[in-house]
């Protein structure tokens, strides 16, 4: 893009324009095929152009676009009941984005405390490495000096700490705390997994003190992981979690999910919003679980995240100067790198295979739930070339 662009400058954007995708294929304007391991980072769940996800959006698209959250909205409780009937949560929010549900579950965990005559407890503990995104809450959250720089005073209210050390966090909760929130699976952090002991330790400290405790599963939610969400795998439940991303499968949708507790503070007229849980979104979310509530599909996730990982580990095995580590779980996976994540990321894409970069010098790649056998082999045959190419040992 020249510098001439009339856009916000704010993204190193690849020189890259995508006209038109297929399943896990995205096709440029010059009709060249990539295969999508990124999906719009965890976001295309079901790939592009999903039959049933288009003829959902078309249908609502005939009908009704928009009514205000004033009136009973389109699809709104349908999808609500699925993820309630689902999930711990008794109650939704729908937002359009995930930091916008992650500023509502911030929200309901203050309100819940406001609520109970505990108008002091606004702290919010974090853990190093989080991205919670990138409002002005979100950014204090994730507490990375690189997303507050510049952009004045660090919202109130929120604490970092290490994640794994119980004691410290033990000293850091006090008489202002509210709640403790975290990802399952740290994400941008580099898709570094919490220890399920360090979970369950976070649940019984939340107990003890009558703190809630707030995952972020915006990123790790609708299938990613192998279950439905990742907590399901961890033994562990929240009071309240943020979902965006994978639940609109490409359209913006997001939702604070929450017990009937946690949610007891929410009374009317304290939170709203203009868009969230406009019907066309409704349509696409309810099209998106009638998909990955289909018996097999999490169980083909899980088998497929494990051929993945598995022809991986052959690869770390092959170029041991180019990949140090495999990490994740189901399709939500991690390659942590020997040479920079970003040439690693960079020589798969001359491959022809999309994946993110995050933290820790790892590349993500995160394709749609929907990828085939086949197309897992052709990602691992591309993996393959690229990193025989940055192997030292090869070209020495
Ligand atoms: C774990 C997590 N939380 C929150 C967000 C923010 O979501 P959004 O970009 O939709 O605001 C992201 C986005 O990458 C994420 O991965």
């Amino acid at each position: 893009m020249s510098a001439s662009s009339p856009l916000f400058n704010t993204f190193a954007r690849i020189p890259l324009r995508f006209e038109r995708g297929e399943g896990v294929w995205l096709v440029t304007d010059k009709g060249e095929r990539y295969l999508d391991f990124a999906a719009g980072v965890a976001v295309n769940s079901l790939g592009h152009a999903h039959p049933h996800l288009v003829e959902a959006l078309k249908d609502q698209a005939e009908r009704l676009w928009h009514v205000s959250n004033l009136y009973e909205v389109a699809g709104q409780e349908k999808l609500a009941e699925r993820l309630t009937a689902e999930t711990f949560a008794d109650k939704v929010f729908f937002n359009n984005s995930g930091a916008e549900a992650l500023e509502t579950a911030i929200k309901t965990a203050r309100r819940y405390h406001f609520a109970k005559g505990h108008p002091e407890k606004i702290d919010i503990i974090t853990f190093e490495g989080a991205f919670h995104g990138r409002t002005l809450a979100t950014i204090a959250a994730g507490g990375q000096a690189k997303y507050m720089e510049g952009f004045g005073p660090k919202a109130p209210g929120f604490v970092q700490i290490p994640a794994g050390d119980i004691d410290l966090l033990k000293e850091t909760i006090g008489e202002t705390t509210a709640a403790l929130m975290i990802e399952p699976i740290q994400g941008e952090g580099g898709v570094r997994s919490v220890d399920k002991a360090f979970l369950k330790a976070l649940r019984e400290i939340c107990d003890e003190q009558g703190l809630l405790l707030i995952f972020d599963e915006v990123q790790t939610g609708v299938g990613r992981t192998g279950t439905l969400f990742a907590y399901q795998q961890t033994g562990v439940t929240p009071d309240i979690m943020a979902i965006a991303k994978g639940i609109g499968g490409g359209f913006p949708v997001g939702a604070c999910l929450a017990s009937d507790e946690a949610a007891s503070g929410m009374v009317p007229g304290v939170h709203g919003t203009t868009f969230g849980g406009n019907p066309l979104a409704m349509a696409v979310g309810n099209a998106v679980l009638d998909v990955v509530l289909e018996e097999g599909f999490l169980a083909h996730v899980r088998e497929m995240g494990l051929l993945f990982r598995q022809g991986l580990a052959e690869l770390k095995d092959r170029y041991p100067d180019v990949i140090e580590e495999i990490r994740g779980e189901g399709l939500m996976v991690g390659v942590k790198a020997k040479v920079p994540a970003g040439e690693l990321a960079a020589a798969m894409r001359d491959e022809k295979l999309l994946s993110v970069p995050a933290g820790d010098n790892v590349v993500r790649l995160l394709p749609p739930l929907t990828v085939s056998d086949d197309e897992v082999r052709e990602g691992l045959a591309r993996l393959s070339r690229a990193a025989a190419k940055l192997s030292p040992a090869r070209s020495a």
